[in-house]
């Protein structure tokens, strides 16, 4: 009948055993092992429903769920012997637990199918991810606060195309990265509640005709609720690609972060000292400290963007319901997850460790004329000049002090009057730095108690 290597566990109706290219590109194992933990988590709470149900005995659950503990911690003990025949972390788990409580074993399977196992099983994973994600954004964004509260009043340029445009504040700088990791902290939270349905038992594709409790194991499991259709519950790997593009736009803004980082930390900016503790020397030029962590979030973030893309590939082609194809949904997932948990908790280090140098930033801040805006405003205010006359005649005075290598303060008021009639003494209080900040008091704005505010939201927010 049945040959020797033909598969102990689908084998009946093959004559012959897989040739050895068919094992190499079917088999899993080699990566879905990872998801050991939560495949045994699954099937232990499948067997007691099954004999809450009725449908396998209570000895026959309580001795398949003791040997799967069994099988647990030899897997977490590194003894375990995984099979590239068994192909899969679901077929490994089951053969070696019919070799350690024997004939038991066989009616595990009874009422689901490796489809739904493993919809389950990656569920659960990329849950433990959201969560993993979650706590390091929060911590990130922790550090974040940290740095704005102690620099809400430190002064620094603002750029628009990476041209000094506005003064604005260290903190204002930090917090606007606060929103965004905000931002995607509620994603990861979102994502979370949306894919929390159990797809167990929604067996191969159609339900089974076994009187089985999905409630049950969807609480066991920690799920809100069984899947309410039984061909999406397989065939859905939404949650994974939820999961990749809320990394995606994630590691975006760490990506942003961690360029403003490389450009700060140069001999011609300067803004920030990146700590010892996340920088790197150069094996050749002994003066150099290097900002690898910050280029290598940056690289990273290309991986976590060709996982996502990768995965939106596997799946736009795919009839219902469950295909093989939905196997290289795992490796993407996985690499991705791990890089972006190194990125954030790499970023949250050199948020915590790094110190920006205030006289630096200050005097970047009041050079390449950040402060016209505030004298066309200036105009506006006291003179009642319409705004575009205003930003015409500053315009004639940034060009004037360009030519005499000056900065806008440095101007006298006859050179201003010269443009400009109605210029007083007092246009002078609007050219410092630190007047243009306090004065920028609107909702959101720059100023210092603007950005106190708002660290003391976020602070509240965290508290909850
Ligand atoms: N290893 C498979 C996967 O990762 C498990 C499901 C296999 N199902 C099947 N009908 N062959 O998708």
């Amino acid at each position: 009948m049945t040959d020797q290597t033909s598969n102990q566990m689908w084998g009946g109706r093959f004559a012959a055993g897989p040739d050895a290219i068919m094992e190499a590109i079917n088999a899993s194992i080699g990566y879905d092992q990872r998801m050991a933990a939560q495949d045994i988590a699954g099937s232990r709470a499948h067997a007691a429903m099954l004999a809450a149900t009725g449908v396998i005995s209570d000895s026959d659950a309580e001795a398949i769920r003791e040997g799967l503990l069994t099988v647990l911690s030899e897997i977490e003990g590194g003894t375990f012997q995984f099979s590239t025949a068994l192909e899969d972390i679901h077929m490994n788990v089951e053969a070696r637990l019919k070799e350690v409580i024997g004939e038991p074993a066989g009616r595990l399977h009874t009422g689901r199918s490796r489809n739904d196992q493993v919809a389950t099983d990656f569920k659960l994973w990329v849950r433990d991810q959201l969560d993993a994600a979650e706590a390091g954004m929060l911590a990130l964004i922790r550090a974040l606060l940290s740095q704005a509260e102690a620099g809400a009043d430190w002064v620094m340029p603002g750029f628009t195309h990476l041209q000094t445009a506005q003064p604005v504040t260290w903190g204002h700088h930090m917090m606007a990265y606060v929103e965004m990791f905000g931002r995607d902290l509620s994603r990861v939270r979102d994502a979370r509640a949306r894919m929390n349905e159990s797809p167990l038992g929604a067996a191969a594709l159609a339900g089974t005709s076994f009187p089985i409790d999905r409630e049950m194991t969807a609480s066991a499991l920690g799920f809100d609720r069984p899947a309410a259709n039984s061909l999406d519950a397989v065939s859905d790997r939404d949650f994974a690609l939820e999961f990749l593009s809320t990394a995606s736009i994630c590691a975006m803004h760490l990506s942003r972060f961690a360029e403003e980082l490389v450009i700060w930390s140069s001999a011609q900016f300067r803004f920030v000292t990146l700590s010892d503790r996340f920088s790197t020397g150069s094996s050749i030029m002994p003066q150099k400290k290097n900002p690898d962590a910050a280029e290598l979030i940056r690289a990273k973030v290309g991986r976590i963007f060709g996982a996502n893309t990768a995965l939106m590939m596997v799946m736009k082609g795919l009839p219902l319901a469950y295909s093989k194809d939905m196997q290289e949904d795992k490796e993407q997932v996985f690499d991705a997850a791990d890089n972006w948990m190194l990125a954030l908790a790499a970023m949250e280090g050199m948020v915590k460790d790094m110190t920006g140098n205030r006289e630096s930033l200050a005097a970047a801040a009041g050079s390449g004329f950040s402060t016209a805006t505030d004298l066309a405003d200036w105009m506006v205010r006291v003179l009642k000049v319409p705004f575009r006359d205003a930003h015409h005649v500053t315009g004639t005075l940034v060009a004037m002090a360009e030519s005499r290598g000056c900065d806008l303060p440095d101007l006298s008021l006859d050179d201003m009057q010269g443009v400009h009639a109605g210029i007083t003494a007092d246009i002078f209080t609007v050219l410092g730095v630190e007047n243009s900040v306090n004065s920028r008091m609107s909702y959101g704005g720059t100023a210092p108690a603007q950005v106190r505010a708002q660290v003391a939201r976020w602070q509240a927010l965290l508290a909850d």
